[in-house]
């Protein structure tokens, strides 16, 4: 299939683009490149690419693609919360206006990647695709309003899918510090702490890159009677953990470091467990990775590539990189890119 991955600079569009390439498919990527030169280790080969803000896509450029995977957003809720007429801007219409386009162009399939933290402040039961949306940020909030939106646009020429994807972690080459299990083992590493700046026992149901990699790469080709609207949850109840136990695996995988709980930023209402049956059901999808296998994975990588205290608070963290692009003058008060490509900052 020839396949347009948005946001294929980023973290996990670093990860899936290989994966796709070697399921047979053809891929070409779309992104302003935010992340472009935030590299740990050797650097990845990117595919051909459309170099435009996701804003500004026309129909023409989406002619001839069989699916487009959307993974482009301003990607968590720190993010989301900066400005968050913004994040609606770019998560919500500008995402509903692509896969109007797309349909419009005859794409047949559009993935769409949304989030677990729909569910908001969940419980202790375990919630299925059907459990009522209560998303708590900006962020969360634009992934809801996408899925209904796209929803609509179905019919037998058009198949929209929702992956409501767990809290990624492990190693992509374009890091990502801002998530829970990266972060730990970058401050377990760095430092010797495992910091927990809550108080530990929110759930958080996570999954690796590289899992999630497969599950866009299953559902580009399973039947479009079973996926059409639908939404799957992507992850596996082996990684439904609190965010203490998290901390404990940490610990486990990097010698030498210790469990350092402050508790300094209050309770987190965020907390859901999640069931993932229907995608091992419908799809036969089951993601592999383990919480111990990852933390292993990344504190290798980060000792490997020799990662630096300032590059994991910066450009490896969301909100200061595009802070220090903002700063450059490399991009607007929009986030729109001042020039044809962003260089590196040093
Ligand atoms: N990482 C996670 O834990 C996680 C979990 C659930 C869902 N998701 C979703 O998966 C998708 C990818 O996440 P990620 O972690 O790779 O995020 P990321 O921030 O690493 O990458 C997003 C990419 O989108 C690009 N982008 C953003 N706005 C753009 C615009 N206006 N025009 C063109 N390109 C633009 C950025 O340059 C960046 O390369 C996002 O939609 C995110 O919400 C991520």
């Amino acid at each position: 299939m020839r396949v347009l991955v948005t946001g294929h600079r980023g973290y996990l569009g670093t990860v899936m683009v290989p994966v796709l390439q070697q399921a047979g498919h053809d891929v070409i990527g779309l992104d302003n490149g935010y992340f472009a030169d935030c590299v740990l280790g050797p650097a990845p080969r990117d595919p051909a690419d459309i170099r435009t803000d996701l804003r500004d896509i026309t129909g023409d450029q989406l002619a001839g693609f069989d699916a487009v995977i959307h993974l482009a957003a301003l990607s968590n809720d720190p993010l989301g919360s900066l400005d968050p007429l913004l994040t609606y801007d770019i998560n919500h219409h500008a995402a509903t206006r692509l896969a109007r386009l797309a349909r419009d162009a005859g794409v047949a399939r559009f993935l769409y990647a949304s989030t677990c933290s729909v569910y908001g402040a969940a419980g202790d039961g375990l919630v299925t695709e059907d459990a009522p949306l209560r998303p708590l940020t900006p962020y969360a909030e634009s992934k809801v309003r996408v899925e209904d939106d796209v929803a609509e646009l179905a019919d037998a020429d058009f198949t929209p899918v929702f992956l409501r994807n767990a809290t990624a972690f492990g190693f992509s080459p374009r890091l990502r510090a801002d998530i829970v299990l990266n972060n730990l083992v970058g401050h377990a590493v760095l430092t010797g702490d495992v910091r927990v700046l809550s108080d530990g026992t929110p759930w958080r149901p996570l999954v690796h890159a590289r899992d999630i990699a497969a599950a866009f790469s299953t559902c580009l080709t399973a039947p479009a009677d079973v996926v059409t609207a639908r939404a799957y949850n992507v992850g596996t109840e082996a990684n439904n953990l609190t965010v203490a136990e998290i901390a404990g695996a940490v610990v486990d995988a990097v010698s030498g470091s210790r469990l350092v709980i402050t508790g300094e930023n209050g309770p987190d209402p965020r907390s859901y467990r999640v069931d993932f049956a229907r995608a091992r059901n419908e799809l036969g999808f089951v993601a592999d990775w383990s919480i111990p296998a990852g933390a292993t994975e990344l504190h290798q990588a980060y000792t490997a590539y020799g990662l630096t205290d300032s590059d994991f608070a910066q450009r490896f963290t969301r909100l200061p990189q595009l802070q220090r692009l903002r700063d450059a003058g490399l991009v607007d008060a929009r986030l729109r890119v001042a020039r044809a490509q962003i260089p590196a900052i040093p």
